[in-house]
């Protein structure tokens, strides 16, 4: 495709320290990566200092969410952006549906996630923004009117620069952790919505250069025909990323 690729990996809350270590170790021997591909893992936040110091330089380290906090202060728990980017971290994801949903606690509503993306951008992050429709929303036609309803405020606070260091993260809830990846053409068809939709939005030059990443069961084994759709450029992969498949998505990139 006409923009770099993005292939991120979300380690999601798996691994113990020794574990992750392994699997570090894994990667950095798994060969090498296309020079048209950018590589970040985002790792459980307490691993991110190993995650620096072990992984091979050109993969970068990301984090899987940050605090809405614009610095330090009393807020029990948090990690802050500017923590994270003074630590090494260069991405973060911002958004993603299961902490969209909460874990059974408050979940994080639509300007959250904005506001938490421009905090982001501000401390020096990149952001790879997820957004994606549940089943019964697919199933109602309306999964463009969601992915909308996510960016809309996105849209209004970033300003046409910020969008330069911002992925789009398409990720239909109903194809996390399922093995029900979208088909090349259904992801490819939503791409394009989500890519007109920018261009209308925010402007033709930000649409044309943001690159939207697809996730949801992507493997090695279905990356190949889902990299090569027009707009894909990259994917956001949770599972497989724990594994040494995650080379195969990365060696799957037109
Ligand atoms: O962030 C990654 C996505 O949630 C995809 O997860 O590859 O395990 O389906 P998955």
């Amino acid at each position: 495709g006409p923009r770099r690729y993005l292939i991120g990996g979300n380690w999601k809350c798996n691994g113990l320290y020794d574990e992750n270590v392994e699997r570090i170790n894994v990667f950095n021997g798994a060969g090498a990566i296309p020079s048209n591909v950018d590589v970040v893992l985002c790792v459980p936040y307490i691993h991110i200092p190993m995650a620096l110091s072990l992984l091979r330089d050109d993969i970068e380290v990301g984090a899987q969410d940050c605090g809405n906090n614009t610095g330090d202060g009393a807020f029990t728990g948090q990690v802050g952006a500017h923590q994270l980017k003074d630590i090494g971290c260069t991405w973060v994801i911002i958004g993603h549906s299961e902490r969209r949903e909460g874990f059974g606690m408050a979940g994080e509503p639509e300007q959250l996630c904005a506001e938490k993306c421009k905090i982001a951008l501000e401390k020096g992050l990149k952001v790879m923004f997820a957004i994606g429709e549940k089943k019964e929303e697919r199933e109602a036609g309306t999964t463009m009117e969601v992915c909308a309803k996510q960016l809309e405020p996105l849209a209004a606070i970033l300003n046409e620069e910020d969008w330069a260091n911002v992925a789009i993260a398409y990720e239909p809830v109903w194809a996390i952790g399922t093995g029900l990846t979208a088909t090349p053409e259904m992801a490819q068809d939503t791409h394009a919505d989500i890519r007109n939709w920018v261009k209308e939005h925010v402007s033709e030059a930000v649409a044309n250069a943001v690159r939207i990443q697809y996730g949801g069961s992507m493997k090695g084994a279905n990356a190949v025909d889902l990299l090569k759709q027009p707009d894909i450029d990259g994917g956001l992969i949770g599972g497989a990323s724990l594994q040494e498949d995650f080379f195969n998505v990365i060696r799957g990139v037109p």
